[in-house]
């Protein structure tokens, strides 16, 4: 049986400064071979997790979010435990975020050591970390193929403020260069780039648009993949940016193809245009290389390349690098955040940064992609009716489903079972596990998911 018990104690606690009742769960465990499927539904209404959810949590919390009847305590490389003391395999790592696995003991280490000497200063002063992380990233960068005229960073805490500040300069860019007009933004259909006013009018998708129209005027929407409609919405006047997901994550996990991206970028040089990659999702390692973009020729290179998720492993930090055209627009008063390049942040920063581009980190996660791939293959090839195709790059992957099969009933299949999976645009299912996991875990996962699907 895939579930085990955890450790009741930070469930105890929480009871004690909840008014909860603690109760000993029963649920029994056998040492794992192989996952046998014995389901265990969501905590019921009456549980522990069911009353915090209901007495403490709920009530209080803005109602942004869908969530199960689940409460996750703690975590472990590519394992999770909830309040239950239930064990899940976690194939989404916070939505492709803890790159390194959970209660990584490096991040853990360098958060006691830091936060005893200073864990803020603002950008009133320079501070070590920070600029040790961006000269880190201009370094790294260039090394792994990746934005070969990549000269500035600026460091800010997530991936929407990151794209704000992309988005930024590039209107400072076009009004340089073209005056009042030279002001507007090309995106793409199942795009996403973040929740802010800024990055939710580049983002085009009518559920998170509407109930906040009008948003920045001057957003011309393209089609992914299709050069013809990029160009009827650019032009030299009115144009200064093009933004862009080399992976589309969110939207479904969608790679633009090669031949795409370099007609954009000669489409953008043509124009006077920024060109602008969001690889928050998909950057850091995901896709196999460094950058997705380090898959391209140099000359087919962005001018700008926004970063967040797995930057810091679960600590908030995001970045947007550029290269010197942008920066010789930039004056000092442009832009600028209180929190963003503090120091405990962008030590994390570093630290996940010299991991991934340690050898052979890359290297397996290629091997892990492998394997990952051939699995959803299989499962593919025999479910026809049901899996459309597999798709994405690296650790960055999807399977596509029919559109009468009901994902979010595999998704809670997949959770009663022990395995932490989430969807994405285009009825499809996402992996972004850990860029660590094990390999017992991509097996046992996906041998949950196969029963879930054939069910
Ligand atoms: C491609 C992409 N851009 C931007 C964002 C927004 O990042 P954040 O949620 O850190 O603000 C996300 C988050 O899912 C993303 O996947």
């Amino acid at each position: 049986m895939l579930r085990f018990f955890a450790s009741n104690r930070s469930f105890a606690k929480i009871a004690r400064q909840t008014g909860l009742r603690s109760t000993a769960y029963k649920y029994s465990t056998t040492k794992k071979t192989k996952p046998t499927f014995h389901e265990v539904s969501d905590a019921s209404e009456e549980s522990h997790t069911g009353q915090f959810i209901n007495k403490v949590s709920k009530p209080y919390t803005v109602t942004t979010y869908a969530r199960p009847n689940l409460v996750l305590t703690h975590g472990k490389g590519s394992y999770i435990y909830d309040l239950e003391n239930r064990k899940y395999i976690d194939f989404t790592a916070g939505i492709a975020v803890t790159c390194l696995g959970h209660s990584n003991e490096g991040i853990t280490e360098i958060l006691k050591d830091q936060s005893e000497k200073l864990i803020h200063c603002s950008n009133l002063y320079y501070n070590l970390p920070a600029g040790e992380l961006a000269s880190k990233l201009i370094h790294k960068t260039k090394e792994h193929n990746g934005l070969n005229d990549a000269s500035r960073v600026f460091l800010c805490n997530s991936g929407t403020e990151a794209n704000e500040a992309a988005l930024k300069f590039a209107r400072k860019y076009g009004k340089v260069k073209g005056g009042d007009s030279k002001t507007e933004f090309i995106t793409f259909a199942n795009s996403f780039h973040g929740r802010s006013m800024g990055a939710l009018s580049v983002t085009p998708n009518p559920k998170y648009q509407s109930p906040f129209v009008p948003l920045i005027p001057g957003i011309h929407v393209a089609e992914p993949n299709n050069i013809e409609s990029v160009k009827n919405s650019m032009s030299s006047e009115k144009t200064c940016g093009v933004i862009i997901e080399p992976i589309q994550g969110e939207g479904g996990v969608n790679s633009m193809d090669e031949t795409f991206l370099v007609e954009l970028r000669k489409l953008c040089n043509d124009h006077d245009v920024l060109l602008i990659y969001d690889e928050i999702q998909c950057g850091l390692g995901r896709s196999g290389k460094l950058w997705a973009h380090s898959y391209l020729p140099n000359e087919t290179h962005p001018d700008i390349v926004t970063m967040a998720k797995a930057l810091g492993n679960g600590f908030p930090i995001g970045a947007t690098m550029i290269t010197e055209k942008v920066e010789n627009v930039l004056s000092v008063g442009d832009h600028g955040t209180t929190y963003g390049g503090n120091p405990l942040g962008a030590r994390i920063g570093s630290f996940v940064v010299d991991e991934i581009t340690k050898e052979p980190f890359l290297v397996n996660i290629n091997e892990k992609s492998a394997k990952f791939v051939a699995k959803l293959n299989q499962i593919a090839e025999t479910n026809p009716d049901k899996v459309l195709k597999v798709k994405g790059k690296g650790l960055l992957l999807g399977l596509q489903f029919a559109e009468n099969i009901d994902i979010n009933k595999i998704v809670e299949k997949c959770r009663e079972n022990g395995l932490l999976i989430i969807t994405a645009g285009m009825n499809t299912i996402r992996f972004v596990p850990a860029l660590n996991i094990p390999d017992e875990a991509i097996d046992d996962g996906l041998a949950i998911l196969e029963h879930c699907i054939e069910q």
